[in-house]
């Protein structure tokens, strides 16, 4: 655990400064929270869970040739990450209409949609992370268009490293939550975390929900879904 006082405490994750500045430590909290952070909870084992899930995939997206923050794992809800300037735009991906997608186009949640469909939010708890365009990030100065394109294109490229991978392990992966952060270099690389609290996961056989949906939606048994994600995720097949 750390003593330190976090340089910034979010609803999910505290980020430390390290002796060196090019790197922080996150630790994952148990904390739960949904739209936004009008609805709270917490539960024994989530911080860890999320840690796990995001030091399993990460790597394995850095072998698929995307860029990321993470350096290593450092305890069961620690992990070294490098230090980057987070793009404010939030990154979501879908594969099938579900939540606010549907709300905002009168969908079926389940849809399957003829191809993935790249949204951004303004990352703004205070605007409640309100939908714009690309237009709207680059002439606000939150991106460049070199940035966005850079953005959209490893965004599509997680999306289609993890849509198999979660199929090949009972998962259909419904939509996710990205955030890219800038390194000094100007590198863009994948930041933040990919766990059941940025990702819809259904159960390929079944349709149950085994992700933040269980909380948001209070369907009970968050902690058995979240674990076996986590089961799910380091499976070998
Ligand atoms: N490598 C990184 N360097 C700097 N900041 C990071 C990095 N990875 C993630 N972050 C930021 O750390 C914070 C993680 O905390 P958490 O996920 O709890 O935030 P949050 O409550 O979702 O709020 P918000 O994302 O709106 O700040 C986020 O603000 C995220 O953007
Ligand atoms: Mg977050």
């Amino acid at each position: 655990m750390n003593s330190t006082a976090p340089l910034y405490e979010g609803k999910a994750k505290k980020v430390f400064a390290t002796e060196n500045a090019g790197e922080y430590i996150v630790e994952y909290k148990d904390d739960a929270t949904a739209f936004n952070a009008q609805k709270r909870g917490e539960w024994a084992g989530k911080g860890a869970t999320n840690n796990a899930i995001t030091a399993h995939l990460y790597p394995l997206l850095e072998e698929a040739g995307i860029p990321t923050h993470f350096i290593a794992k450092l305890s069961d809800t620690e992990q070294r990450v490098k230090a980057v300037t987070i793009v404010p735009v939030e990154v979501i991906v879908r594969n099938v209409a579900a939540g606010s997608f549907c709300k905002r186009l009168g969908l079926e949640e389940g849809e399957s949609l003829g191809r993935p469909v790249v949204e951004y939010c303004y990352k703004s708890d205070a605007l409640g992370d309100p939908l714009i365009n690309s237009d709207t990030a680059i002439a606000l100065g939150w991106a460049s268009e070199a940035d966005l394109t850079r953005i959209r294109e490893l965004a599509l490229k997680v999306r289609d490293f993890l849509t198999p991978y979660f199929e090949a392990r009972g998962v259909r992966l419904i939509d996710f939550k990205l955030e890219f952060g800038k390194l000094p270099s100007g590198e863009i690389v994948l930041a933040d975390e990919i766990s059941p609290d940025t990702c819809r996961f259904w159960d390929a056989e079944t349709g149950e929900r085994l992700d933040k949906d269980r909380f948001r939606r209070d369907l009970g048994g968050e902690a058995e879904a979240y674990a076996e994600m986590l089961k799910r995720v380091t499976k070998e097949v």
